[in-house]
């Protein structure tokens, strides 16, 4: 079983890739909002029945129906409105997730739970202070969007599709993540070797701004992206498939960081992130890659000290 909590854009469209993707037989949507989860559920259930897929969506308002979740997914949260300050966001969605945390650890405390509240970095830290599980258990989600953005970017210059390039986005999700194309690679060659100067600056570019070119064009962020990458990160989870994919972890001494949430590349399977692979950077890269883990930390300063006790 599969729980969403909040069924807004990112979760209701989550929970339509697991149906599609038949992630598992049942699916939870949950929402504080009456009817909403409800009715998301019951357009779904007519989906599947036209699409033949043996998959039961439930709408929820309520946190027992989590019971039993082998994966909690938690998209809840406030998006940044007009003339709301960072600080304004990250205090309301600390709070937001707190809440969720506590109804996750009361009713699916086995769970692996993924996060994708933004500002991610901060709310995955809050999640895992609340949560108290393991690390292996509490995974903020947009490295597999970050860098699968950047695969796509790339692929329009160099007639290759996404799918054969593996792409590396390390540190922060935001505007200071660390895009590495030179450690990206088209089988064992050196992506960078494939892009112009000007090319490469612009994948780095538009890997780092997709999130806000989606916003700005159409009002709204992005939903379709994080339910494909959750999709696949449930998928390798249920499976146990062992999948290398990027996701904001505890780093406890790896990359030479300890005590932070960064997204690197991990092995995904039946216990969670089981393993963080780390690639070996040269100094300059090093140093890149702590100027992203700076701005995780600028970002944690934002959050209301009770929530990182
Ligand atoms: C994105 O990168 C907004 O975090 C969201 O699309």
């Amino acid at each position: 079983m599969i729980s969403v909590i909040g069924a807004g854009k990112v979760g209701a469209t989550t929970a339509a890739f697991l149906m599609m993707g038949e992630a598992d037989s049942k699916i939870v949507l949950v929402d504080i909002v009456e009817g909403l989860p409800q009715g998301e559920a019951l357009d779904m259930n007519h989906a599947a029945a036209i699409l033949g897929r043996s998959v039961s969506v439930t709408g929820s308002n309520n946190y027992e129906d989590i019971r039993g979740s082998d994966i909690v997914i938690i998209t809840a949260g406030l998006a940044r409105k007009p003339g709301m300050t960072r600080e304004e966001l990250a205090a309301k969605n600390s709070e937001i997730i707190s809440g969720v945390a506590d109804q996750v650890r009361k009713n699916a405390p086995n769970a692996i739970v993924i996060i994708t509240t933004n500002p991610l970095d901060a709310m995955v830290t809050v999640l895992y202070n609340r949560l108290k599980f393991p690390r292996n258990r509490v995974i903020g989600f947009s490295g597999v969007l970050d860098s699968r953005r950047m695969a796509y970017n790339a692929s329009r210059y160099i007639g290759i599709s996404p799918s054969s390039i593996i792409p590396l986005v390390l540190g922060q999700h935001g505007e200071n993540m660390y895009p590495v194309p030179e450690l990206s690679s088209v089988y064992g060659k050196n992506l960078k070797n494939f892009l112009s100067e000007e090319q490469y600056s612009s994948v780095v570019k538009d890997t780092i701004d997709a999130g806000a070119q989606i916003t700005n064009l159409r009002k709204f962020s992005s939903n379709w992206g994080p339910a494909a990458g959750l999709l696949v990160m449930v998928d390798a989870i249920k499976k146990d498939r062992k999948t290398v994919v990027e996701a904001s972890v505890y780093l406890d001494g790896e990359y030479s960081t300890r005590g932070i949430f960064a997204q690197v590349p991990v092995v995904l399977g039946k216990e969670g992130a089981e393993k963080i692979v780390e690639v070996d950077l040269t100094q300059e890269q090093k140093e890149k890659f702590n100027k992203s883990i700076e701005a995780i930390k600028s970002n944690l300063k934002q959050v209301p000290s009770q929530y990182l006790g």
